[in-house]
């Protein structure tokens, strides 16, 4: 049997709990929350879909009884508050980072042999944290920034191209951060076409600007951050993994030497199956791609930084 827990039943662990179900990625699929009674209705509202959607994944919702997460494959971490408008992920990190270390540490003790994805923001130092206080090899951590940019990247690459998304290849490197994120755009493709022979070099720059901002946009818009694309990537991620597809996903890992960096968990492909990170995968990046994934490591490590700072590694 497969089980897959999410923690924190707000807008995007709910949406990643549902697509999972609806995918019948696991056979169970567990949703924590800590406000009395959240997680427990969307569950029984998910499960009120089963048979007008026609899917026999169980959803279970408990406020804060860790003993039902027990023995998960996965354990999806969405805890946290999102960020506002105008705000910045890194802005997050003083709440969320506690949260994030406690509610991890205590799904851990129910689950020690799980693969942690971390969602919640700033993404890359929470995986980070997690990385440091968890004491789980690196193969079980993987946050899942890189997959959203990446969709992102390839639905704003399809509006400029006027063509299917699903017929658009392209990924988003580097950290999950509206100034650190590096869409690869000369790597992106549509049928196998390099779009750089489809959209002119100023098109393109406005789809890698759209991409860097898309999710401040859509905080603008709804006034909190998204959750459908945000929800669907961390599925995708622990699709790849349960059902050990082997797919290559950017996501934030822990580097050794990789791209020239050590100590920090940053977007690079990686190929995810049974194991969580099988490997990472190492692009041949030109002079202008290495700089800015230098400049976006400096960034992280930036934010990393403020871990120690308030005590919290
Ligand atoms: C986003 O980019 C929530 O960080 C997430 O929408």
């Amino acid at each position: 049997m497969s089980k897959v827990t999410v923690i924190g039943a707000g807008n995007v662990g709910a949406t990643c709990a549902n697509v999972l179900a609806f995918n019948e990625v696991a056979d169970e699929v567990v949703m924590l929350d800590v406000k009395e009674g959240v997680s427990e209705g969307k569950a029984m509202d998910m499960m009120q879909t089963a048979q007008l959607l026609g899917f026999d994944s169980t959803l279970v919702g408990c406020t804060n009884d860790y003993a039902k997460t027990a023995n998960s494959d996965v354990i999806v971490i969405t805890s946290g508050i999102p960020r506002k408008p105008g705000m910045t992920r890194e802005e997050l990190i003083g709440v969320n980072a506690g949260i994030v270390k406690s509610v991890a540490e205590s799904a851990l003790k129910y689950s020690p042999n799980a693969i942690v994805v971390v969602i919640s923001n700033p993404m890359d130092t929470m995986t980070y944290l997690a990385l440091k206080s968890l004491g789980l090899p690196k193969n079980r951590i993987i946050g899942m920034g890189g997959a959203l940019d990446s969709s992102r990247f390839k639905y704003y690459l399809s509006q400029a191209l006027g063509c299917n998304a699903n017929e658009v290849e392209g990924m988003v490197i580097g950290g999950h951060g509206d100034t650190t994120m590096i869409p690869l755009a000369r790597l992106a493709t549509y049928k196998g076409i390099p779009v750089t022979q489809l959209l002119s070099k100023e098109k393109l720059e406005e789809v890698v600007k759209a991409t860097m901002v898309g999710g401040a946009t859509l905080t603008g818009l709804l006034g909190t951050s998204a959750w459908y694309a945000p929800g669907a990537a961390g599925a995708l991620v622990v699709e790849s993994i349960i059902h050990n597809q082997k797919k290559m996903i950017p996501c934030s890992v822990a580097l050794e030497g990789e791209y020239g960096e050590s100590d920090i968990c940053i977007g690079v492909p990686v190929i995810l199956g049974k194991n969580g990170i099988e490997k990472v995968v190492s692009l041949e990046l030109n002079a202008e791609e290495k700089e800015l994934f230098a400049k976006s490591a400096a960034a992280v490590r930036g934010t990393n930084a403020v871990l120690k700072e308030i005590n919290v590694l």
